[in-house]
């Protein structure tokens, strides 16, 4: 009787850590499979690790920041990925067609939730 409660127990909490377990790689599926979470990984982060800026830490990618220098747009943020700005070159050469709008995109979609998703 009492074993068979326990078989029970481990069961359904089997089945909820298998749950869990899916739905977490599902997340990370999705943030990994969005082209515009790739493109930032491999052009931006070097730079803009976690929507920061390694070389100029004032110049980061925080919703506040890209507030502040009114830049909080995907047209304004596809530019500077296109075409750079101050210290920082374009990689328009390297984005490939829509990977400016893309990364854009994205980089405004983290800021606006504060860089805790992806
Ligand atoms: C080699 C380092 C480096 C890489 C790689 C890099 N950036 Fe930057 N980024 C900078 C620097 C430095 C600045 C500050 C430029 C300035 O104003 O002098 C900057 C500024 C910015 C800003 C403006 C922030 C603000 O509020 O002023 C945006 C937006 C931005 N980068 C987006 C991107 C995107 C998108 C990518 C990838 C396509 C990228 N950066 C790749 C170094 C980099």
């Amino acid at each position: 009787m009492l074993s068979s409660v326990l078989r029970c127990f481990v069961a359904a909490f089997s089945v909820l850590l298998l749950n869990l377990a899916t739905a977490g790689a599902t997340h990370a599926a999705v943030a990994e499979a969005s082209p515009g979470a790739a493109l930032f990984k491999q052009h931006c982060a070097g730079c803009h690790i976690n929507g920061g800026n390694i070389i100029r830490r004032g110049k980061n990618l925080k919703l506040k920041t890209l507030e502040r220098d009114d830049l909080a747009t995907v047209t304004a943020i596809s530019t500077i990925a296109r075409e750079g700005r101050g210290q920082m070159s374009g990689y328009a050469d390297v984005l490939g067609a829509d990977g400016d709008q893309l990364v854009a995109e994205w980089v405004l979609m983290q800021a606006q939730n504060a860089w805790t998703q992806g």
